[in-house]
């Protein structure tokens, strides 16, 4: 009932501390620490001395203090030299874009304590600097742009004897960034690009100290693949020991291995012997016996095991163990793998189930803003919205976000973007990248490593895509085959998120990545060409996300909001970028008016996007998932997109501001567990199972009725449901006597519960939509006739009554309120599309984010519906909840005895 909820000291990361004493930042063997932030100036306003202004004491009065990843729009926005409120308002960010200050490098400066002592090492880690950058302690240069370059360049660089005692100076200039020369991360035909195309130490920096060997990354490989044959699970773990010393030494490395009980730990040790100076890869093994598996969220918990290691040096055999460094792992016990099936169609398999992918595509921040809070706040609409896997397209963000992804159960699809210089290959004539030379391979193999390295261990891991609307060349796949083999790489590698074509090292990637982008009707999905479900779908939908009124006044000026509703073909700043095939909202706004009629006011049009949006999202995920187990299965649909860098009118669930919307709810009841969904095309009912084990008697009420509430037809059919697979149970009788519009309600119930698992109302036209498929495009497929909704404009007004139920006792769960609320319709027709909002009383603004278990609701005659509500925090006497509709009179539900209390209270 609430949503995920997590403990955020689980979240601590590894030995790794942010500092912000004045003592020294490492002080011994096996620490590490972040630079806590940075001084930040334009290369343009300050003397080009880089080897002068490392060294400690510099004059910085005029630089900007950002925060320890922050790039350079990032840090000037965290800095408040500018406000994103602003920024983000109409086409406010043009006047920015362009400006010089970007198109040369940027200096990050910051200056720290050290107490280095005898027999220490230190070392410098950097995990991607946009796009390039030198990079200079205390006056000396550590590295150039040659070695440091592009945005997942990870590299180490040895800082030992160049830290001296008392303050120290580390300096970056981090080098303008061009998405066509540079491998960064660009937003394509997604949003404008940001001013200074991400430029900047977005990732972070860190020091560590160590005594003569250090300890890499632990990379943790389990034998486990599937639960009903391990009792016992085989764990290796394999990192690199480096000897910084002239000399043989020896090293033990001993730990722990920590289970989600306490019980569970187990030790782990080995002996090595270095020789001088060398770096070897070292590997031990242990076991777990009774293991505890980790499932993707809808199929059970995410326990998860750490495994805690030192290294212990000797000079000598007999010499006495000094501790040099140490590591820390989190890791969970799961199997994934993926195959072509039959119809060369890729499928996943998760724990030896196969895993039908329900997922959308998910953006950073325009500036690359990562903020932990909000990501799981994101994270959990993924959960509630009932997908299964979020598709990362080359913006890998940081460690925490795979961190957050283990622990709430969220799989991720993740991999290399398409376009600019990424795909930049010989035979990509769409790409207008400059074509890869021999340094782009090196390049290349060190960001596959940085972020192979990052992501091995981790259970959410669903995938890795080496190309997106392009496969690799081979050399290219050689580099990252190559990489990924030297990070132990278990999870599944795919060339491409396209059918396009392929290397041959990889194969068919069985992925396809036919559209649509835009606009299509519901019945789309049920077609048997392009985007329509069978196979995988790798980035598609019909392109809605429309905001609700009340976020769309944040970021749109009066002329803006009257253009989105006036001016169906011009084109908008907050619709992709000017230039690409989403400029515009024309294909939309056809179909809309089409089907829904005009609209006489801005609010008019916007609630007529969100059904559309809901009716469309909904479909998409509905024919999914009923051909799960067709006789050419849909084995996945990563919906184009989740979420957007920044406020967007498009290509999303929710918005920005973590408002949801139509396509929310479409979504949400799309992706149901156990489900039964109305097929467009051939007018039957889909029962629908994904879950892992429920199975059993279900009963399926089906009422069909016309627009004044009088029955067409009805029936209760009785089947059996077995988990992950759909069929198809009853044909629903009378479509074609529908008066202008009509109303269908399917109730799917467990018999032996008594219970009901779903409740789904579709609106439907005796007309259907007739689709071209002949005329498709890569982005949609055009409409020949339209269904006619505008029968739902002048629906006769009915009385819904709602009533506000908050119990007594309702204490927070951690953390969590919930609220009912239940409707009632009075009338003898039926209520269509109730949308609820839960507001603060005091300045009318939305709670956000707020998690409903159903919303823009159609109540059928006389119906009584009862609605739960859950968000966070200790706001319960200051909470109303409107209520409006089509059809019904808006009100505002208030707890008066609550306001009461309150105020006598205060
Ligand atoms: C530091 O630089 C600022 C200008 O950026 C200047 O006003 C100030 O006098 C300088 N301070 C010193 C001590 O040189
Ligand atoms: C950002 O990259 C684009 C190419 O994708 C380039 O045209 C533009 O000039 C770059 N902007 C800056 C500030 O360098
Ligand atoms: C796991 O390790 C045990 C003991 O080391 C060994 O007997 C067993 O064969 C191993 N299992 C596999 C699948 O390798
Ligand atoms: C550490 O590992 C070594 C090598 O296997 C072993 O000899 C030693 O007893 C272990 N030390 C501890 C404290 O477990
Ligand atoms: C560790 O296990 C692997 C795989 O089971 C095996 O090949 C290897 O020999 C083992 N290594 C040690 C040191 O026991
Ligand atoms: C699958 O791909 C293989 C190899 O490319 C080809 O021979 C086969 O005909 C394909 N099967 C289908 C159903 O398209
Ligand atoms: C629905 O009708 C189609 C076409 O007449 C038929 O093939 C199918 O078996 C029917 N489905 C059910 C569940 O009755
Ligand atoms: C759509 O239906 C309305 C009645 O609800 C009717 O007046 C109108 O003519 C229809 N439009 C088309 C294009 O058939």
């Amino acid at each position: 009932m609430y949503p995920h909820t997590l403990t955020l000291s689980l979240l601590a990361l590894c030995a790794i501390t942010s500092h912000a004493e004045p003592g020294p930042l490492v002080s011994s063997a096996g620490q590490g620490a972040v630079i806590p932030g940075w001084n930040i100036q334009s290369a343009t306003l300050i003397e080009d001395d880089m080897s002068k202004l490392s060294q400690p004491d510099a004059n910085i009065t005029s630089w900007h203090r950002v925060g320890p990843r922050d790039t350079v729009m990032g840090g000037l926005l965290h800095n408040g030299v500018h406000d994103d409120k602003t920024l983000f308002y109409s086409e406010n960010m043009e006047q920015l874009a362009g400006r010089a200050i970007f198109q040369a490098p940027w200096i990050y400066r910051e200056e720290f304590m050290m107490k280095p002592s005898e027999g220490q090492y230190f070392t410098l880690k950097t995990h991607g600097i946009t796009s390039k950058a030198d990079i200079y302690l205390n006056g000396v240069q550590i590295a150039s742009s040659e070695q440091q370059q592009g945005s997942y360049g990870g590299h180490k660089y040895d800082l030992t004897g160049i830290i001296k005692p008392g303050s120290n100076c580390l300096l970056i200039k981090a080098y303008p960034t061009n998405y066509l020369r540079d491998f960064a991360m660009g937003f394509v035909d997604w949003n404008p690009y940001p001013p200074d195309n991400g430029t900047g130490v977005w990732r972070n920096v860190e020091i560590f100290q160590t005594g003569p060997v250090s300890m890499l990354t632990l990379r943790v490989i389990t034998d486990f693949t599937d639960p009903t044959v391990n009792d016992n699970v085989n764990v290796t773990l394999k990192t690199e020991l480096v000897n910084h010393t002239p000399r043989t030494v020896h090293v033990e490395v001993n730990g722990t291995i920590t289970g989600p009980i306490q019980a569970d730990s187990s030790v782990i040790a080995g002996m090595f012997e270095l020789n001088p100076s060398e770096t070897r890869t070292v590997s031990i093994n242990a076991s777990i016996r009774n293991p505890q598996i980790w499932w993707p969220a809808g199929w059970g918990e995410q326990p998860m095991y750490n495994v805690h290691a030192s290294a212990m040096s000797r000079e000598t055999q007999e010499g006495q163990p000094i501790l040099s460094d140490s590591s820390i792992q989190d890791f969970g016990i799961r199997h994934v793998s993926s195959h072509l099936n039959e119809h060369n169609d890729t499928a996943f398999v998760v724990n030896g189930y196969p895993f039908q992918v329900l997922g959308a595509g998910y953006s950073p921040d325009m500036f690359m803003r990562f903020d932990e809070k909000r990501t799981i706040n994101i994270f959990r609409y993924v959960l509630d919205l009932g997908l299964n896997t979020i598709r990362l397209e080359g913006k890998q963000e940081h460690p925490e976000l795979y961190k957050l992804a283990d622990y709430m159960g969220v799989m991720i699809l993740t991999g290399w973007e398409c376009c600019d210089k990424w795909e930049a290959w010989e035979y990509n004539h769409d790409a207008d990248g400059v074509k890869w030379g021999d340094q782009d391979y090196e390049i290349a193999r060190a960001a596959m490593l940085h972020e192979a390295e990052m992501m091995e261990p981790h259970p959410s891991l669903l995938g890795f895509l080496v190309g997106s609307d392009y496969w690799p060349n081979d050399r290219a796949t050689d580099v990252f085959l190559d990489a990924l083999k030297e990070m132990d790489w278990q999870s599944p590698v795919i060339a491409s998120a396209s059918k396009r074509g392929y290397p041959e090292a990889l194969g068919p990637s069985g992925m396809k990545m036919s559209g649509p982008y835009d606009w299509v009707p519901p019945n789309y999905w049920y077609g048997d060409d392009e985007g329509a479900a069978f196979g995988f779908g790798s980035e598609l939908g019909a392109g809605v996300g429309t905001p609700e009124l009340s976020s769309l006044k944040k970021f749109m000026a009066d002329e803006d909001l009257r253009i989105l509703w006036q001016e169906p073909d011009v084109g908008l700043y907050h619709m992709s970028n000017n230039g690409s095939s989403f400029y515009t909202r024309s294909i939309y706004n056809q179909g809309l008016f089409s089907r829904y009629g005009n609209s006489d006011s801005l609010e008019d049009y916007v609630e007529k996007c969100q059904m559309a949006d809901y009716e469309t999202t909904r479909a998409q995920f509905e024919a999914y998932s009923a051909r799960q187990n067709a006789s050419r299965p849909a084995t996945g649909a990563i919906y184009w997109m989740l979420n957007s860098a920044w406020p967007n009118l498009h290509w999303q669930l929710f918005d920005y501001y973590l408002n949801t919307m139509g396509s929310y709810f479409g979504t949400k009841i799309g992706t149901r567990m156990e489900h039964v969904a109305y097929d467009y095309e051939s007018q039957s009912v889909w029962l629908i199972n994904h879950s892992l084990q429920n199975e059993g008697e279900r009963e399926i009420s089906v009422d069909l009725i016309q627009r004044n509430g009088k029955k067409i037809s009805s029936a209760k059919v009785k089947t059996m449901t077995t988990p992950h697979s759909s069929k198809e149970v009853y044909n629903v009788t009378g479509i074609e006597k529908i008066q202008d519009v009509g109303f269908l309600r399917l109730i799917l119930r467990d018999v032996k519960e008594k219970k009901d698992l779903s409740r789904n109302v579709y609106w439907l036209s005796p007309i259907p939509d007739v689709l071209d498929w002949s005329e498709s495009n890569w982005y949609y497929t055009p409409v020949a006739e339209y269904a006619n909704y505008t029968g739902l404009d002048d629906l006769p007004q009915v009385n819904v009554k709602g009533k506000l139920k908050i119990p007594w006792d309702n204490t927070p769960v951690n953390g969590w309120y919930l609220f009912e609320v239940e409707l009632e319709n009075k009338s003898k027709q039926p209520a269509f599309f109730i949308h609820l909002n839960i507001i603060h009383n005091h300045d009318h603004s939305q709670v956000m984010p707020a998690y409903w278990s159903d919303n823009y609701v159609t109540l059928w005659p006389k119906e009584k519906l009862t609605l739960t509500v859950a968000y966070e925090g200790d706001i319960m006497h200051d909470i109303h909840i409107q209520v409006s509709g089509r059809n019904i009179e808006s009100q505002v539900l208030k707890n008066l005895e609550i306001e009461a209390l309150w105020d006598l209270g205060n």
